[in-house]
């Protein structure tokens, strides 16, 4: 039983308050459950179950709209920057321009990495994915920045987080440089936080690199729409590796890790995969039968999601972009063609509309990464790379929670019941 309006649910004889946030569902706190009721929740996936309090981002899944801050994400893609949108969700507010200025010149003074970290490139091996080397990479910052280690500082906190920021496109960047044999670029801190990073991925010390400016705005427009995304499977990873009090070096490699399955970040690289092997699109049916099939584990990727039931606004956004992309650099691709009727022909069938599956921001994102010139295997770790904001933008903010635990689910045992131990001679 529940009742919002009486401000508690009942279960048993016990009354749980239920508290309501500025907007969005009511949670029903439970902290007392078990020490009350001596029974445990049981939510597979989580999916009634709110594990935090955040004032950082707000999704509506059913109409389809995501805010920063409050900020609609439409609004902040088309007229913010990147920069802007990390100290929004860093700082809480919008940036005043001397703001910007100094948050932007602050990370500018933390891209390059410690001399002795390119060594460890080496090790891995040439056709190494860039996922791979980017939780070994940013794992053992840790090792090479002691100084911001101290997670009850708020000072080495923050510094931390701008370390983070800063570094990511160096680090992955660097990923892609070794896996093409060419040598590693230095940032340069005279172009913007983007430009930097395309210049570290295509340039080479060899010839001047002229950044596009085109092709900076929409690859700074990927990372805005990327940035955070509420409690999803990768922060959740980086708040609850946090929660045991470990470094944030350690808690983002931990965020890469859970962000690379095909299911979160690696979508991505999986949906554009997905698009060049249907090839024309008179092959679209034969892939969307195979989606529908329950024998059959293949998936849209690229579709579906576990908040949205309505088109992801950051698919409409991303849409938009390949679109000005495309027309800018004069270039086409067959494969946008492919992803625009296979669009089409599944928001007109039953199952994908009786399951409300409409496109995820990684439906059209490989389409316009590969027309910019990354390779598949980049595209995660650009994923990898704009989320980081969030992971410490809500890294920061659970620390400072003082209703902050360690992560401890508990579980339903069906397994054996206490019983003895038959030396192997008797078995
Ligand atoms: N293609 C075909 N059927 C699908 C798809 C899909 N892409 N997604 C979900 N379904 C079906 C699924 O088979 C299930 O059917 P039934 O009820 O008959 O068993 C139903 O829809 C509900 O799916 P679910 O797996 O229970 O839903 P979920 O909330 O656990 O999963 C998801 C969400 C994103 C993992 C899933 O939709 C999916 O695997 N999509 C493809 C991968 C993808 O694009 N992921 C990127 C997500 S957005 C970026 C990010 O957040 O990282």
């Amino acid at each position: 039983m529940s009742d919002a309006d009486t401000q508690t649910m009942t279960i048993g004889d016990k009354q749980y308050p239920v508290r309501h946030g500025s907007v969005g569902p009511a949670v029903t706190d439970i902290r007392k459950l078990y020490a009350q009721t001596g029974m445990f929740t049981y939510d597979p996936g989580f999916t009634s179950t709110a594990s935090c309090e955040s004032t950082l981002t707000y999704i509506d899944g059913d109409e389809g709209v995501l805010l920063h801050r409050g900020y609609p994400i439409g609004q902040l893609a088309e007229q913010s920057s990147f920069m802007e949108v990390a100290y929004l969700l860093l700082n809480h507010e919008l940036p005043s321009a001397a703001e910007l200025d100094k948050f932007t010149y602050t990370i500018s003074r933390h891209t390059m990495l410690h001399e002795q970290l390119a060594q460890f490139y080496r090790g891995f091996r040439r056709d190494a994915h860039p996922m791979a080397i980017m939780c070994g990479v940013v794992g053992a910052l840790s090792a090479f920045y002691h100084d911001s280690t101290d997670i009850a500082d708020p000072h080495q906190r923050m510094i931390a987080s701008h370390r983070l920021i800063a570094k990511m496109p160096t680090i992955a960047a660097m990923a892609y440089k070794y896996s093409v044999g060419q040598p590693f670029l230095y940032p340069d801190n005279s172009l913007s936080y983007t430009g930097n990073f395309l210049r570290m991925t295509f340039g080479v010390p060899a010839e001047p690199y002229e950044v596009n400016p085109v092709v900076e705005r929409a690859l700074d427009r990927i990372f805005i729409l990327h940035a955070d995304h509420e409690q999803n499977a990768s922060t959740s990873t980086v708040r609850l590796a946090g929660s045991s009090g470990a470094n944030p070096f350690a808690c983002i490699a931990a965020g890469i890790a859970c962000l690379w399955g095909p299911a979160h970040g690696g979508a991505n690289e999986a949906a554009l995969n997905m698009l060049r092997e249907i090839g024309t699109p008179d092959r679209i049916p034969e892939y969307i039968a195979r989606a529908k099939d329950k024998n059959d584990p293949f998936r849209l990727m690229g579709f579906g999601h576990r908040v949205y039931k309505n088109y992801d606004p950051r698919a409409t956004v991303m849409q938009k972009t390949v679109r000005e992309v495309f027309d800018s650099l004069g270039v086409s691709d067959p494969v946008f063609e492919t992803a625009l009727q296979l669009e089409e022909i599944a928001l007109k069938d039953e199952y994908f509309a009786e399951k409300k599956l409409f496109p995820n921001v990684d439906f059209y994102s490989g389409v316009i990464l590969s027309a910019i010139g990354f390779p598949t295997t980049m595209f995660t770790a650009l994923f990898a790379l704009a989320r980081t904001v969030g992971w410490v933008a809500q890294w920061n903010e659970m620390i400072s929670d003082p209703e902050q635990k360690i992560g401890r689910p508990r579980q339903l045992y069906t397994g054996p019941t206490q019983r003895d131990y038959v030396p192997v001679g008797e078995r």
